[in-house]
Order: structure tokens, then sequence, then C-alpha cells
């Protein structure tokens, strides 16, 4: 859950800036087709007849003002002039929706543009189109559209062409017997992959041209230009799901590029994922086949992308970097959270690909260390200043597992006013348990969560959230923290006491102390009332001195 929760933020955080510089970018072109092109203009009288006349039609459900669709428009145009050329049964058409409102309701259109595939009339069975938005790549992807979900060549000779074709990875089916699992896997990923069917008879051919002898492999996954190196996996094995997982995870380029349209595969992938974050083409240009060698020699066990610095620089930042300092390498486990980064001090430039690899080596070697966003540790005067026990991302685990104390921490944001608020009764709580003086064996302790980077045994989901860790309790095993009792009363000194002494193991009771400290406050208050009088006494006699 955590994890899913986890990707969406990073997700959000993506969009958002991708959204903003597309908002800022140009959006001169015309929503509305270039009507000398080979773009249909379709209405509710048209709409059903064109469809059942046509096996494969792009719709564009649009409206004239929409910046998107103004930037689609002249795209749109360009590639169905091209699909008129090269591929005449592939149609490319539009709706206008404040034309056709009825129209566009039928299909639920929520937002422009939306663009949906539509096979042989079937308005039902509409795919969503999530292609490429542009000219070639609406076209290169509609003419995938239309082609048998997987290829079979009749001869030796088509097979090696299709092979030397392919600019993306994609897959083989070399079992020879036909196999309703590849087709299912076909139907679903047909807009990602090509899938082809090896013949028979074209089994044993195939098989000189490959490195190592994957006599056992029903399917293969080939990166183009790399027939030598496929990867095999054993057919007895697959199933819908697994052949799916296989694919995707070895279908990812060596060294790839996180956008958009590739961001969930990474995200969704139980393996360790390294960024190489770039500001200019050259950057990247410089480090690609490294990296890529790198990935290949580490397939399997950690996807290597790299991440353009300009659209998702904010990105570095969630990783613990420093966006600024860029090119910058760094390594983050998505499930545990944790986060590895060559030193951006000792690389201002950028680290070298020999730095590179050995990092990548010393990460699977254990011999990293996270990096861990924390807040400085407190000094000896703030501490025996402040009753409430900070808590920061370096000391954190050191005070939390002090297992002999009932621990109560208060996790908060400096924006958040229920914090502000809540600020004088935590720090009364504190006082009353004497927390900083370790007497009680209560610590009452807090930590703003968003500028320290730390692990917590429980999903929080706003602030302030309140956590006990009772003394000697049972661990929690994917944090190796205590596991905590929440808070969740009314946020007052009582209820808060109260609490303590029930939830926590020491069952401190800290009505007692309160009492305590109330005596003890007063007779400070007298003794300090006394000295007061004693230096107005002093005072006067002073003052009557000097008459
Ligand atoms: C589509 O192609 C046909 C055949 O080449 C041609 O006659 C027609 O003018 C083209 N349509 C458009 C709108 O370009
Ligand atoms: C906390 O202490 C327990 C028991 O001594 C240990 O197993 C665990 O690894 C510690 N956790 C952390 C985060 O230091």
């Amino acid at each position: 859950m955590q994890f899913w929760k986890y990707s969406t933020k990073v997700l959000a955080t993506l969009l958002a800036v991708v959204s903003v510089s597309q908002a800022g970018g140009p959006a001169d072109g015309d929503a509305v087709a270039d009507p000398n092109s080979a773009v249909v203009k379709l209405t509710s009288d048209n709409f059903a007849s064109f469809l059942e006349e046509n096996p494969l039609v792009l719709t564009e459900f649009f409206a004239p003002w929409c910046g998107y669709c103004k930037m689609l428009g002249p795209e749109f145009s360009k590639a169905a002039d091209s699909l008129n050329e090269s591929h005449p049964k592939i149609k490319l058409a539009q709706v206008d929706c404040t034309q056709d409102e009825e129209l566009c309701m039928e299909f639920g259109i929520r937002g422009y543009p939306t663009l949906k595939i539509i096979r042989d009339g079937d308005s039902k069975q509409a795919e969503d189109y999530q292609g490429p938005r542009e000219a070639s790549g609406i076209a290169e992807h509609m003419i995938k559209q239309s082609l048998p979900a997987v290829q079979i060549p009749e001869t030796w000779e088509d097979l090696e062409k299709l092979i030397e074709e392919q600019t993306k990875p994609f897959v083989l089916q070399v079992n020879s017997a036909t196999d309703d699992i590849f087709q299912k896997v076909a139907n679903v990923k047909r807009k990602d992959f090509s899938f082809i069917n090896v013949g028979k008879d074209f089994i044993k051919q195939l098989g000189t041209k490959l490195n190592k002898d994957l006599k056992k492999a029903s399917y293969l996954v080939v990166h183009p230009k790399q027939l030598a190196d496929a990867i095999g996996f054993d057919g007895k094995k697959a199933d819908v799901e697994s052949l799916t997982k296989w694919i995707d995870v070895e279908t990812l380029p060596y060294f790839g590029e996180m956008d958009r349209d590739t961001y969930m595969s990474y995200m969704t992938s139980p393996l360790p994922l390294a960024y190489y974050f770039y500001k200019t083409a050259e950057q990247r240009e410089a480090v690609a086949d490294d990296l890529a060698k790198l990935g290949k020699q580490y397939r399997g066990k950690i996807n290597i992308v790299g991440l353009d610095a300009n659209l998702y620089g904010r990105h570095a930042e969630a990783i613990n970097m420093d966006p600024e300092v860029v090119p910058l390498f760094a390594i983050q486990l998505i499930e545990d959270n944790k986060k590895y980064g060559i030193n951006q001090k000792e690389y201002p430039e950028g680290p070298s690909v020999k730095v590179i690899e050995k990092f990548v080596k010393d990460y699977f070697d254990g011999k990293l260390k996270p990096i861990v966003k924390s807040e400085e540790l407190p000094t000896a005067e703030e501490i025996a200043a402040n009753p409430v026990v900070k808590l920061v991302g370096h000391n954190y685990n050191d005070i939390l597992n002090n297992s002999e104390k009932d621990i109560f921490v208060k996790y908060y944001a400096p924006w958040c006013g229920h914090c502000k608020k809540l600020a004088p009764t935590w720090e009364e709580l504190a006082e009353i348990f004497g927390s900083n003086k370790g007497e009680t064996g209560v610590i009452i302790a807090d930590i703003d969560h968003t500028a320290n980077d730390v692990d917590v045994p429980f999903e929080i989901q706003g602030y302030p959230t309140l956590l006990l860790f009772p003394a000697n309790g049972e661990i929690d095993e994917k944090t190796g923290l205590r596991k905590p009792v929440v808070f969740e009363g009314q946020r007052e000194l009582d209820s808060l006491i109260d609490f303590v002494k029930e939830n926590g193991a020491l069952k401190v009771d800290g009505t007692e102390l309160q009492a305590k400290l109330k005596e003890a406050r007063e007779a400070a208050e007298e003794a300090a009332g006394d000295a007061k009088d004693e230096v107005e006494e002093a005072a006067e006699k002073v003052e009557h001195d000097e008459l």
C-alpha cells in the first residue's frame, strides 16, 4: 500500500512539472484538422455508418478552444495524410464535442482531447489510444494496431527482415505449438511491443544465430539489433501473468529514459532504480553507451534510467539529492524507500562512468550507506533547554530504539496549524514527565517529518500524528522499530497523560507527576517572590542611602 501511495506521489510531481511546461509552450495550431487533410469529420449523422465501413478508426473527440487539441490538430492532419498514402484502410476522424454533445456524452468523454481506437464499428469495445501525439508516432502506432497481434512470417527471409526492422524490444515465440498464452499477452500488449511467432521450420535456423543455448525457452525477448543476446523464458512455467511480468522487465532498455510514458513500468518494477539526471543532450549522450553496457551487465538486478533535470529536477529532491548539481547519479529502492547517491560535493561536474560503475558495484556489495535527509543534531544547550526531545534523521533510530523507555512522538509539519496549536500542550507534557532529564522512563519527542527522512511503522496520513512506542515493545519487521500505538483522542493534556499511562509499558502516572510539578512550581514562585522582596527591600535601602 505504502509503495503505491509513494509512487503516485512521485507521479504527481512528475506530471505537475510536465503539464506546467506544456501549458507554457506554444499551442498556436488549429484544433480542427485541416479540411484538405485526410481527417474525416464525423457527426451523429455519419458516425455509425462510417465506423461500420472502416475496420480501424482512430477518433479524436475535441473542443476547438482546448490548448492540447490545438497542439494535436496539425499533427493529427499530417498523420492522417501519411496513412492515407501508405495504409489507406486506417482512418483518422474527429468529433467536435461543442457541436455534437450527445455523441461525446455517449462515449463518456470527460476531457479534451480524448482519442479512441474503434475496430469494425464496435463502439462498445473502443480502446483508449495511449500512443504518441506527434504525426509519425501516431501513424506508426496505428499501423501496429492494424497488424494481427501476433505476426507469423512465412519464410526465413521474411522473419529475418522483420527482426532486422524492429526499433524497440520485441517478443518471439519459439515453441512450435500454437499457444493461447502468447496470443492473450500479445492482444493486451500489442500497443507496446511486436509479437512474432517463429514458425516450426525456422527454430533451428534461429538457434544458430543465438549466443547461448536457449533450447528450453519458449519465448525470447530481443533488443533491437541484438538477436544474438536474446533472453529466454522457460515455457513450462508460463502463464499469462508470469509471461507478462517477464516481458515487462526484459523489454526495458538497458539504459532507458524515465518520462511520463515509461514512469509506471519503472515504478512498478520490484528492482532498484538508478537515475542519471542530466541537463543537456550532450551530457546524456556522453554516458549512454557505457550506461547501457552497465545496465546489461546488471539486467534483472537494477534498472538504469536517464532523467531530464530540466523537466523533472524536483524528483532529485525527493531522493535527497541537490537538483542544481547535475549530472548526478543516485539509486533508489522504492520498496523500502532507501536512497543512495554519489557525493555531489566531490563531483560537482558529475561523476565519470568509472565512478558510477564502482558505485553500482558497491551498492550490490552492501558497502553503501543510504542518504538520510536530516536536520542538524541538537546541541547540548538545546537539549538542556528543551523538555521535548528533538528527533532528527541522524538520531531517530538510536533514540527510538531505546527499548527501556516509553517514547511518545509527535510527527509534524512546519506549515500545519493543528501542530502549532498543540505545541504548548506537548511542551507541558514533556515538562511533566521530565522528558529530557530521563528520570521517569517516558520520553516526549517530536520530529519535523518534512525535514527528516525517517521510517515510520505506521502510515501517516496527516499532521500531527502522535505515536507511542512502548518500552520493550514488539519489533516491526519492515522498519526494525517497535510497533507504535496511535493516539486518536482529543489533543488535550489530560487525555494525553491518560494515554501514556494506559498504553505505555511502564504505566507511568502523569497525574501524580503533574501535581508534583505544580507544587514545585509554586515553591519556586514563592522563592522567587521572596527573592524579589529582598531585592526590592535592598533597592529601597539603596534609595534611602542615597537620600
Ligand atoms: C488519399 O489518397 C487517395 C489515393 O492516393 C487520394 O486520391 C486522395 O486525394 C487522398 N486524400 C487526401 C485527403 O489526401
Ligand atoms: C532496533 O533494535 C532491535 C532489537 O535490538 C534491532 O533488531 C533492530 O534492528 C533495531 N532497529 C533499528 C532501526 O535500529
